[in-house]
């Protein structure tokens, strides 16, 4: 979910709104807003869009006040509907709260609240949390500060919330545990948001709080904020914002994935600027020089990671394993935090993640440091709660990822993947000296043939109208291609909602093979260098059993084009590096497909890009 608050001279409903579609991102399914203009609580909420609850609240309340908080929802407790849409009031009318994450210990406080008279109309838990809010403050006779303290040390979950009270309406407290919370500091006005992107044109002054933390914001007064538990006064710091706004905005795309695709070969120059110098013969990282022994002494390194970014993790596997000879595992990170895994001193864990707020990574790191292991962070989100949990890391420098369906973060991640790989190969002497220059030289050429596989564009798209009503589609690589295999499939089933899967090509024989007839388009990831004749055979088993096959060839190739019913071309690369090169065309054809069949490619239904909830 994101929230958005606002508290100071301007009017609040454009901010909010505005805040609000920022954060989209986070969860669409409803939305809702509260504005207070001195004398009444005005609240609208919706199921739908944010555009949606415009469109409502215009109607139904007037959208003047100085003070506003809003929310767009990614549901967990209670189907997305009007009702439990936030803002939520408190039984008394006074106290009105937005809420991120999940109330774990909702049920027996809700029971506990329902004895004392509390009445429900939602199914959520954010709804239990304010009227304990409410409780607390009734019973204690406290300030809405001390309430929210109290309450919050009742309740076990994750959180980030902004609550307001009627009856000291200058003020609006917001507190985080696990969910990330913003806060804009301006002349005479705060912001409170799930990231910055709400109010950078109004102010680069950010405070981002800390888990465990609460903040009382009060207009013409300095912020106050303190640890939850304790009550210990946090000095904040106020960190100067990175971002501007052509960043956020689509820059005449049609769509912020389709921008963020075009992107790619500028932002890889972004993640290895300064850290790659082929003619030189230097690749280094901070994070990595700092840490090297960690690296060298390391038994195995652990790759955790969840979606698009536990892709990027299998393709560091082959690429850690083959340049630098350390065992690599890569695991879902859901899987490994409850599985009781084996994790000592001598591991390094590598952590995955564009937004760096997965709840999930975030949770199997935090079990990897218990057992005493280097947490090694890799995140796109600068500040983000994985980038600071980790013992040390790299920043991937993709800028903000909009779409939720996940593509400059993706290759943003392989090529510092890689650079790691090479570095620790670098160290340990396990690639010769003229291969090492190679793949320097290589990754340094690689902005430009992404350039040129962006060229695939117009063939990608004739390909997408030929296959737009597919009902099945599969996916198949080998080795380095294997993993841009499941990530293309992915891709489509995200955005347009095709069913497809991603193989290994050769395993194909051992199962998926009994899908493929006509009707079946099959896309073969087969470049010259790698496996290739290996995946020929596979296209020649594909093509006896009338598949369709659409495959991914080097520029020149005339072996598959003789076999494929289509072809899209790629400038060739080393095959290690391939994955970089190999994902685009796949990036724009699930693109097309889903903008033909009319899907929300920004937006897809039921996603959200940063699951902030386990
Ligand atoms: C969500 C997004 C995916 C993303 C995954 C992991 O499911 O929709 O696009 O790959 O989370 O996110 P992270 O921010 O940790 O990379």
């Amino acid at each position: 979910c994101g929230i958005v608050g606002y508290i100071g001279y301007r009017e609040a409903y454009p901010i909010v709104i505005k805040g609000l579609k920022r954060l989209e991102y986070r969860g669409y399914d409803s939305a809702g807003v509260m504005l207070y203009d001195g004398e009444a609580i005005k609240l609208s909420k919706t199921k739908g869009k944010v555009s949606d609850l415009e469109a409502k609240a215009e109607k139904e309340i007037s959208t003047n006040g100085t003070i506003g908080i809003g929310h767009t929802r990614w549901a967990t407790h209670g189907v997305p509907n009007d009702v439990n849409s936030h803002p939520h009031v408190s039984n008394s009318g006074d106290l009105v709260i937005i809420h991120n994450g999940i109330i774990e210990n909702y049920a027996p406080l809700k029971v506990e609240l329902i004895k004392r008279g509390y009445t429900f109309t939602s199914d959520t838990d954010s709804e239990v949390l304010i009227n304990l809010i409410e409780e607390v403050q009734k019973k204690e006779k406290l300030k809405l500060g001390k309430a929210v303290q109290v309450a919050l040390n009742q309740v076990v979950g994750a959180y980030a919330i902004a609550v307001f009270d009627k009856k000291n309406p200058n003020e609006i407290v917001a507190a985080r545990l696990g969910s990330p919370l913003a806060i804009g500091i301006g002349e005479g006005e705060y912001f409170i948001a799930s990231d910055a992107s709400p109010f950078i044109e109004y102010t680069s002054n950010a405070v981002y709080l800390e888990d465990g933390e609460m903040a009382n914001i009060r207009l013409h007064r300095p912020m106050k904020v303190r640890k939850i538990k304790d009550d210990s006064i946090v000095d904040p710091y106020i960190q100067e914002l990175q971002m501007n706004l052509e960043q956020i905005e689509k820059g005449g795309y049609d769509h912020f994935m389709l921008k963020e695709i075009y992107e790619q070969p500028s932002v890889i120059k972004d993640t290895y600027r300064g850290r790659l110098h082929a003619n030189e013969g230097i690749v280094q990282m901070a994070g990595v020089e700092d840490n090297l022994e960690k690296f060298l002494n390391a038994d195995r390194i652990i790759i955790v990671a969840c979606g698009t970014s536990w892709h990027a993790g299998l393709v560091a596997e082959y690429v850690i394993e083959e340049f630098a000879r350390i065992p690599v595992e890569v695991e879902y990170a859901s899987e490994f935090r409850y599985r009781n895994p084996i994790i000592n001193s001598k591991d390094v864990v590598i952590a995955i993640s564009q937004s760096g707020e997965t709840a999930d990574t975030m949770a199997a790191i935090k079990l990897a440091k218990e057992h005493g292991a280097f947490v090694f962070g890799v995140c796109n989100v600068v500040g983000s709660s994985i980038s600071r949990e980790s013992h040390a890391g790299a920043y991937t420098h993709a800028g903000p990822e909009i779409g939720v369906a996940s593509t400059k973060a993706f290759t943003t991640q392989i090529t510092v993947l890689t650079m790691i790989a090479l570095r620790l190969a670098q160290a340990k002497g396990t690639l010769s000296k003229s291969d090492f220059h190679m793949y320097l030289q290589e990754l340094e050429f690689i902005p430009e043939k992404v350039k040129e596989a962006l060229e695939t564009n117009d063939k990608t798209k004739e390909i997408a109208a030929v296959f737009k009503d597919a009902p099945n589609c599969l996916y198949l690589g080998r080795g380095y291609n294997f993993p841009v295999a499941l990530e293309g499939a992915l891709k489509l089933k995200e955005i347009s909602y095709i069913h497809a899967e991603g193989y290994p090509a050769a395993e194909m024989k051992h199962g998926p093979i009994a899908l493929i007839d006509e009707l079946m388009p099959v896309i073969v990831i087969a470049p010259k260098q790698g496996h290739y004749d290996k995946i020929v055979s596979n296209i020649q088993e594909i093509k006896s059993r009338s598949g369709k096959i659409i495959a991914v060839v080097t520029k020149g190739d005339t072996q598959v084009r003789e076999l494929a019913d289509y072809v899209i071309e790629i400038p060739e690369t080393s095959d290690a590096l391939s994955p970089l090169i190999t994902t685009i065309p796949l990036q724009l054809l699930s693109y097309h497909i889903a903008v033909m069949r009319g899907c929300n490619v920004d937006q897809p239904r039921n996603l959200a890009k940063s699951v902030t909830v386990e």
